[in-house]
């Protein structure tokens, strides 16, 4: 028998190989397209995972898994591409890896300015529109599904920014996370200078890597873990 799939079923009975497991998908599975360490790739368009709280990162694997994201392979390339590996995925490994990915220390984008922004006005759309969610040093809030934004590279959050603003995330039935996040996008950003403006602020909320370099793993604040 296959050992993953083995290991899969005897899944909720021991801990100890479900984090074998999570470790085996995620080498075997992920780090290809998002980095050995989760912190994604630029030339892939990959985002950085490392520390993603398992929450959410298996809602996306579910909504890639069952059509509600990813599922417009022309207008949302990636996303397709993403939706392809989590169909091969079985609910068990998707839970293990899930696990997997939010033990990885957090990796700071090493990219931490926006060409053009304004991140003065930035942080004031912040704080009157986001931080409600994802609360004020934007690392999420499980309460309302809204995941940490730190973390994650600029040009990624822009990228979601604008599927969400062109319903090609958060558009699909049952997607009632994304559609809360449709609504703010388009409600209130306004513009593609606005959309800048908030990522870059975004940008200055990651924790400054004191010894490390930006782009390298470092620990993070315990807020994020559950
Ligand atoms: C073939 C390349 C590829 C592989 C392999 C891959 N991914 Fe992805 N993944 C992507 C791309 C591209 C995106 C960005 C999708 C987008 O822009 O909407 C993505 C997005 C994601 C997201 C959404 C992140 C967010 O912030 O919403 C998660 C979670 C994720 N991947 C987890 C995984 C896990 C876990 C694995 C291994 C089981 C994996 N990926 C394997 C390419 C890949
Ligand atoms: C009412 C709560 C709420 C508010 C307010 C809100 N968000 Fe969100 N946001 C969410 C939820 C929920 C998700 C997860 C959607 C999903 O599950 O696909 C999300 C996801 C995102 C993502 C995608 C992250 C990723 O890793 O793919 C970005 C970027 C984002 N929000 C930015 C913002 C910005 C910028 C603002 C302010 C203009 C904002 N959000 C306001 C709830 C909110």
């Amino acid at each position: 028998m296959d050992l993953l799939l083995f290991v899969t079923l005897t899944l909720p009975l021991c801990p100890v190989l479900a984090g074998a497991v999570g470790a085996a998908v995620f080498e075997k599975v992920c780090a290809s397209c998002h980095g050995g360490r989760g912190e994604g790739k630029t030339e892939l368009k990959t985002p950085s995972i490392a520390n993603a709280p398992r929450w959410y990162v298996m809602r996306q694997l579910m909504n890639f898994h069952e059509g509600r994201r990813g599922q417009d392979a022309a207008n949302d390339p990636q996303g397709a591409l993403m939706a392809g590996i989590a169909k091969s995925l079985k609910p068990g490994e998707m839970e293990a890896v899930a696990a997997f990915v939010e033990n990885l220390p957090l990796v700071v984008p090493s990219e931490r300015e926006i060409a053009g922004a304004d991140v003065q006005r930035g942080q004031e759309l912040f704080d009157e529109r986001c931080m409600e969610c994802h609360r004020y040093n934007a690392s999420g809030e499980m309460a309302f599904g809204s995941p940490p934004l730190i973390g994650r590279q600029g040009w990624y959050l822009q990228e979601q920014l604008h599927k969400f603003k062109n319903l090609h995330r958060g558009a699909a039935r049952g997607d009632d996370k994304g559609a809360k996040m449709v609504q703010m996008a388009t409600q209130f950003i306004q513009d593609e200078q606005a959309m800048k403006n908030v990522v870059g602020y975004i940008l200055t909320l990651n924790p400054v890597a004191s010894k490390a370099e930006a782009g390298t793993a470092i620990f993070a604040p315990p807020v994020l873990k559950r």
